[in-house]
């Protein structure tokens, strides 16, 4: 297993480049099975989960190709199985998505439930009653999802929010099986999530018939079959915010490129409430800090609240902050693994159930540390960074799992980060 080393305390300097991102490209790639022929995808961040969801659709039996410039092409062939084996869809609970496109073109499916991961359990209910109220049948049979709709899905209204709110994935399996379906479906209480829309754009070009996305209804009209499309991927939003965290907590002046504004507002409103000068052009997007970084609280919230995903690196930054702060987290209550690694290395913090005060001015220092799922895995080497002396974070496969070639992208903006190979 590789190891990061950082020896923290440079500040970040220069200009770095947004990948795809990850949480459109795994879903479009499901999306693309529900088609006849090659879809091409473009702007995909090579990364594990991309990795492993070509490993699930070669496995359903599709024609998976990457090719250099970021770019895979997907093919499911007439021949796609409706069985989605355990030991892929265990590594990566985003391969439920597949569930809604096996469903609706095939008219049955095997799934393995994906079961929980560090940050809580993952349930898919509202997954599961989204099918259900498009006429399928679906039961749990040792560990498998198992969902039928002999004569086809049948649109409905559908309301799919949960007690934390909207569901991401929930949403983009209920979109894509209502493609198909006879009929006109409504889902009341969608995800607004940018990656929905960018799913919905690549469902449109397929020649879906999908209205409303980025709004909290969306309308379904069913089409009788879906073509190949091309599609490029919106770049990573929670890329982009790591890497401004990074920029204003090495006090240095860090400049974005490829990112887009508009996906990264929570996240800006904080930042600049915290004491980051935060300035966009037409193409960048550049930050640095005012002068010193002051406490901020932060509620996670459904997009376009301030996303979970960057709750682990706002707490970095918050340990380093002038002041006391408060972390609520409403979308993973138990998402705080990072927690005991970050008071390792200095950060005073005490967690109260989905609740976090984290009391500022730490002086962090470097220390050995392991990762414990994508996101706290950046939050430890954001941690590194800063702290005084080396840090080593064990087990970055988590971070390999989301962040391109992060330690690379880390070392262009200055910093002085290695990865070893164990
Ligand atoms: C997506 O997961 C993202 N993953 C997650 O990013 C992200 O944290 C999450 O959305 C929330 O924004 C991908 O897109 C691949 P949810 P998803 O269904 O769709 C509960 C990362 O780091 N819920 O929106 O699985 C659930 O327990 C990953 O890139 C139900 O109760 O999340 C959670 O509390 C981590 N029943 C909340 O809703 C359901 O059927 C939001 O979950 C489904 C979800």
């Amino acid at each position: 297993m590789d190891k990061i080393i950082i020896t923290g305390g440079e500040p970040l300097r220069g200009s770095v480049r947004i990948s795809g991102a990850k949480n459109s490209a795994l879903p479009i790639m499901a999306a693309a099975l529900l088609a006849e022929g090659s879809s091409t995808i473009s702007n995909v961040p090579r990364l594990r989960d991309v990795e492993t969801m070509a490993d699930i659709l070669r496995a359903l039996g599709a024609k998976v190709s990457f090719s250099g410039d970021n770019q895979v092409r997907v093919n499911p062939g007439h021949t796609i199985k409706a069985l989605a084996p355990y030991d892929l869809v265990r590594t990566m609970r985003a391969s439920i998505c597949v569930l809604g496109p096996l469903l609706t073109k095939l008219g049955k499916v095997k799934v393995a439930h994906p079961g929980g991961c560090v940050i809580g359990p993952r349930p898919v209910d509202l997954h599961l009653k989204g099918l259900r109220k498009l006429g399928a049948k679906i039961k749990m049979e040792h560990g498998y999802i198992v969902a039928e709709a002999k004569s086809g899905l049948k649109g409905s209204e559908i309301y799919l929010g949960g007690s934390f709110g909207s569901s991401v994935l929930g949403t983009a399996n209920v979109m894509m099986a209502a493609t198909l379906a006879r009929g006109r479906t409504v889902i009341e209480g969608a995800a607004c999530e940018p990656e929905i829309v960018d799913l919905a754009n690549f469902l449109n070009k397929m020649g879906a018939k999908v209205r409303g996305a980025g709004t909290h209804i969306l309308r379904i009209h069913g089409v009788g079959e879906l073509r190949p499309a091309e599609h490029a991927i919106i770049p990573d939003r929670i890329e982009a915010a790591t890497y401004m965290v990074a920029g204003a907590i090495t006090k240095g002046e860090v400049t974005l490129k490829g990112a887009l504004f508009e996906h990264l507002q929570a996240v800006v409103d904080k930042l600049e409430e915290a004491g980051v000068i935060v300035n966009r052009t037409r193409e960048v997007i550049e930050v640095r800090l005012r002068d010193r970084l002051k406490a901020v609280d932060v509620t996670t919230l459904p997009y376009p609240g301030f996303p979970t995903d960057m709750q682990a690196q706002m707490m970095v930054l918050m340990s380093i902050s002038e002041g006391i702060g408060v972390i609520i987290e409403k979308i993973y209550p138990d998402r705080f693994m990072h927690v005991s690694e970050l008071m390792r290395m200095g950060a005073n913090i005490i967690r109260e159930g989905p609740r976090v005060i984290v009391k500022g001015g730490a002086k962090l220092s470097g220390a050995p540390v392991m990762a414990s799922d994508l996101r706290a895995s950046a939050a430890l080497i954001l941690a590194g960074l800063v702290a005084e002396g080396e840090t080593q974070v064990s087990r970055v496969y988590h971070l390999d799992r989301g962040y391109e070639r992060m330690e690379e992208k880390f070392s262009k903006l200055g910093a002085s980060i290695r990865r070893i190979k164990e």
